[in-house]
């Protein structure tokens, strides 16, 4: 059977802080700050809304959330700053060691999906944007069963959609609980630690492999395949 990967996008190829620049001639020096508070509550509301069952895609999270930040930091948007902030994270760039990553990986032969939380068309527009579009099979969006990760459901569909079975699909992120939700849904799963000071949630529920960058992922991937 080839091995099939699932590439996780936010936070994984393409860098959600990758719009401090844009935050910065908003709210000047808690740029940073704001944009891990926008981050957080941006997950926060996809879990809440996948487990309260009232789905609105993943932008509307993302724009719900940045009311929330500009409201906890007392700095109103204008409508026009909002939309410039939207826009920006619409065109977020890449980690620095993903273009290699994955050229390595589609060289070893594995079948290579983008898997996000986020719309197929927000997707798309953010990998073509960074000129990664190609080194993928397809896109597959939690969108199509209205729901989010970690929801067991939309790892089965990741499988289903691929066409893999879960022990020669691997699921690649820098998210701990994307990571979790699917090993728990029968995947593998390679956690992408780019800074030492990443932590993995305490649950007894351990990653498959742990990289420090893409860079060294597909050699891992296949060395684990050599094993079994
Ligand atoms: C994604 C989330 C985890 O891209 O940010 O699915």
């Amino acid at each position: 059977m080839p091995i099939t990967v699932a590439f996780d996008v936010y936070g994984t190829l393409i860098d959600t802080h990758g719009v401090v620049v844009e935050i910065e001639k908003h709210v000047g020096n808690t740029a940073s700050e704001f944009s891990r508070i926008w981050r957080e509550k941006q997950l926060e509301y996809s879990f809440r809304r996948g487990l309260m069952q009232n789905y609105e895609n993943f932008e509307v999270c993302t724009s719900n959330a940045l009311d929330y930040t500009s409201s906890f930091f007392k700095i109103p948007l204008s409508r026009q700053a909002k939309e410039e902030l939207l826009n920006a994270y619409k065109i977020l760039p890449a980690f620095g060691d993903v273009k290699e990553g994955l050229i390595r990986a589609k060289e070893s032969g594995f079948r290579m999906f983008a898997f996000s939380n986020g719309t197929a068309d927000a997707v798309e527009m953010l990998l073509m944007t960074a000129g990664i579009r190609n080194l993928f099979l397809g896109v597959v969006s939690v969108d199509e069963i209205k729901s989010f990760k970690p929801n067991p459901a939309v790892y089965s569909h990741f499988l289903r959609k691929s066409g893999a079975v879960g022990a020669d699909a691997w699921l690649v992120s820098s998210n701990p609980f994307d990571v979790i939700g699917a090993i728990s849904s029968g995947m593998r799963a390679a956690w992408v630690q780019r800074s030492p000071e990443a932590l993995f949630d305490p649950w007894g529920i351990e990653p498959t492999i742990t990289v420090s960058s893409l860079s060294i992922l597909a050699d891992k991937i296949a060395n684990e395949h050599a094993k079994a």
